[in-house]
């Protein structure tokens, strides 16, 4: 019998601490930098990102999206047999936050590890994840995706600052009769490393060059729409199924005119298309499972429909997921 994997429950969290783009404007402005709502508003679609408090780390958020999307599934700590978390901002150099995570639930034995593919992350974690449950290595996986953005922004570059906001999501993925997840897509090409990173390293017991976000904007721009339109065909092909059969398309939350530019090539209208960039920003691999868990928590998304889930980031990488809920 074939095993396919199926989510079955889904669940976010973002920091209380909300800030609107009239915030960053003033906050910014302290320090001599010029910036404007309107600006951010019309480059990007951002509106409001949220921000964890110094003592919050990704694996505390993890722990609050992880408990919803245990109870959304109907299921215990004890019945996980995997534990995959994507994140560029763990707590530590190493434990992985998933081991981190892990000792927060209580949970005691069962394989944990980082996925580390910046905003590709929680597709790579969630491709992992239904390959090891088709080959019955596993049966029912906690996928995050949990992120503290705002520790690695320089407040003194406008062209990034603004872009970034914290939070986490997380799915339980089961093997399951039925699919589930229909095809996946992943790539990764390491030429553009340097177009989007953090340089920095640790070294002689302290960090070592530097620890700032960096961008090239507009290559990533161009490199994004690019990659995102032929991840979406190929998982498409691969399912082979039409874009016409999508329900939802959950994009990578990083900026509106990159997903219109998406959705406008794959024919699907932007009322199909979800969007929380405008109050979560980019929230790199914690932005399709906070949108996928906004889906279907405002009754948006339901169960049998089909789902296109894609993201694209720092590498650089990117794929695809398509699934039935
Ligand atoms: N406020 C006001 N002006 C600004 C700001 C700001 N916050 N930031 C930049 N500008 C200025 C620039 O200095 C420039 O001024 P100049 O013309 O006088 O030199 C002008 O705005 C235009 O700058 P561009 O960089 O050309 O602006 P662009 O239209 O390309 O928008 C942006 C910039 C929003 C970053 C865009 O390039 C973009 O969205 N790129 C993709 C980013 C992205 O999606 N990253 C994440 C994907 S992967 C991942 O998620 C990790």
């Amino acid at each position: 019998m074939t095993i396919y994997s199926r989510i079955t429950g889904t669940g976010s969290f973002l920091p209380p601490r909300r800030v609107t783009n009239a915030e960053m404007v003033s906050a910014l402005a302290t320090q001599g930098i010029e910036t404007s709502d309107e600006w951010i508003v019309e480059r990007t679609g951002i509106r409001a990102r949220h921000f964890a408090d110094a003592d919050v780390f990704s694996s505390d958020m993890a722990l609050k999206a992880s408990n919803l999307a245990l109870k959304a599934a109907g299921i215990g700590v004890k019945d996980i047999d995997l534990i995959i978390v994507a994140t560029s901002t763990p707590d530590m150099v190493f434990p992985s936050t998933a081991c981190m995570l892990q000792g927060k639930l209580g949970h005691h034995g069962a394989p944990a590890f980082d996925v580390q593919a910046v905003c590709g992350g929680f597709i790579y974690a969630l491709t992992v994840a239904d390959a090891m449950i088709q080959s019955g290595s596993a049966k029912k996986a906690l996928v995050v995706g949990a992120e503290v953005f705002s520790r690695l922004l320089d407040f003194k570059d406008r062209s990034t600052c603004v872009l970034f906001g914290d939070g986490a999501g997380a799915v339980v993925l089961e093997a399951s009769s039925t699919p589930g997840i229909l095809a996946t897509d992943l790539h990764a090409d390491g030429q553009y490393a340097r177009i989007l990173c953090v340089p920095g390293h640790v070294s002689g017991g302290q960090a070592q060059g530097d620890a700032f976000l960096h961008m090239d904007g507009q290559a990533v721009f161009k490199l994004a729409v690019k990659v995102l339109d032929e991840t979406a065909h190929a998982v498409l092909a691969k399912a082979g199924k039409p874009s016409s059969d999508i329900d939802w398309l959950i994009p990578h939350q990083a900026n509106i005119r990159i997903m219109q530019s998406t959705a406008r090539k794959l024919k699907i209208p932007m009322d199909k298309v979800i969007v929380t960039v405008d109050q979560h920003g980019n929230t790199s691999a914690a932005s399709v499972p906070l949108a996928l868990d906004a889906a279907v928590r405002s009754g948006r998304a339901k169960p049998g429909q089909t789902l296109l889930l894609e993201a694209v980031g720092g590498g650089f990488t990117w794929g695809a997921v398509l699934l039935n809920l």
